[in-house]
């Protein structure tokens, strides 16, 4: 494994919740890297881009601009977050989507090999799979079965990362993302757990109540953000060839809503009033990632339990300003 300081990364979607965490664990880690980042602030927030960071705003399928960032950088690393990651909006606009999140990867898969970029980490999303199917889900058990636009750009980029390793030689690797959750996801996220949804109403109160859908029984695997984030920088660091392996990234663990719920009364120590809704129609009961894999490989294993993610979630929701 190389411990070696890369000479430059570039982070796309900088300024959005995985991202922006990134940048700031890789700073503290690698403070002499430089850290080039996109983002073109569809979601992300200006304000989340770290100080540190050569930023460009603008978009991935900015044909004239990634030419531009690949030729004055020469980033030796590629960690690709950048994306529309709404499965509600990409039901309604799937063609702008697609754009984004397919045509976006592919365009910095074929700059990150016309400019020799040593490993391509992809950021992929566990809805590849399309619900629970084994529990634990492992990767060679359950075949792609995605069931929205989002869930198919997500997972159409790891073929071709595939495609670029063998066609071209770049090593890539993809990483399938359980219920991320963290400080800096606001409840407004596209991807907003119930721990960022409820945590909004609680903290920055709208005048519309927060809810539980079903009995509360139902269960994720919720993945503090610092886990995702160790998972890509151990990918990078990572001393094997990549050629489009694909590994889950999660907690290993399930939490129920319910217990979701009483964790958070406990940290921020007032009780949180839910409206009863009936079940979500299509909704999975449980997801669970099977991580073995990504240990065996990567040596991935989540350092921040949910219980102590979920504790410094609401200490950074209590520090806070209104800012949606
Ligand atoms: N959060 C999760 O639970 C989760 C789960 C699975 C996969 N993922 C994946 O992880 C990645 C990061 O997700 P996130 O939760 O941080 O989402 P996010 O919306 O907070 O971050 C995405 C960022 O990409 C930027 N972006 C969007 N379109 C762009 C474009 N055309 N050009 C440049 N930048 C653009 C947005 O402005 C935003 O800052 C995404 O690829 C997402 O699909 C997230």
């Amino acid at each position: 494994m190389s411990n070696r300081s890369p000479k430059s990364v570039l982070v796309t979607g900088c300024a959005g919740f995985i991202g922006s965490n990134f940048v700031s664990q890789f700073k503290k880690e690698f403070p002499k890297a430089e850290v080039v980042g996109i983002d073109d602030l569809s979601t992300g927030k200006l304000g989340a881009v770290h100080p540190a960071a050569k930023f460009y705003q603008g978009s991935i399928l900015d044909e004239n601009l990634l030419e531009r960032i690949f030729k004055k950088h020469k980033p030796q690393y590629v960690f690709h977050f950048a994306a529309l990651p709404r499965v509600s909006y990409s039901v309604e606009h799937p063609r702008e989507t697609t754009e984004v999140n397919i045509v976006g990867t592919v365009a910095l898969l074929e700059k990150s090999k016309k400019y020799g970029v040593k490993r391509f980490v992809y950021s992929s999303s566990s809805s590849a799979y399309g619900g629970a199917k084994k529990l634990p889900t492992k990767e060679s058990e359950n075949a792609p079965d995605p069931k929205s636009p989002y869930a198919v750009q997500k997972y159409a980029g790891e073929p071709f990362c595939k495609i670029f390793s063998e066609l071209y030689g770049l090593d890539t690797v993809s990483l399938r993302y359980f219920n991320v959750f963290g400080p800096g996801q606001y409840g407004d996220a596209p991807y907003s757990t119930v721990v960022s949804a409820w945590l909004e109403k609680l903290y920055f109160p709208d005048g519309k109540m927060p809810f539980i859908e079903g009995d509360g029984k139902q269960s994720r695997d919720f993945c503090y953000v610092d886990n995702v984030v160790q998972a890509n920088i151990l990918a990078m660091k990572s001393n094997k060839n990549f050629r489009g392996e694909f590994f889950n990234v999660g907690n290993g663990e399930r939490t129920t809503v319910n217990e979701v719920k009483r964790l958070i009364e406990k940290y921020a120590g007032r009780k949180l009033a839910l409206e009863k809704m009936p079940p979500r129609l299509g909704d999975v009961k449980h997801t669970h990632a099977d991580i073995s894999k990504a240990k065996k490989w990567l040596g991935y294993s989540p350092k921040i339990n949910f219980e102590e993610g979920l504790k410094r979630t609401v200490e950074w929701y209590e520090g806070r300003g209104v800012d949606r």
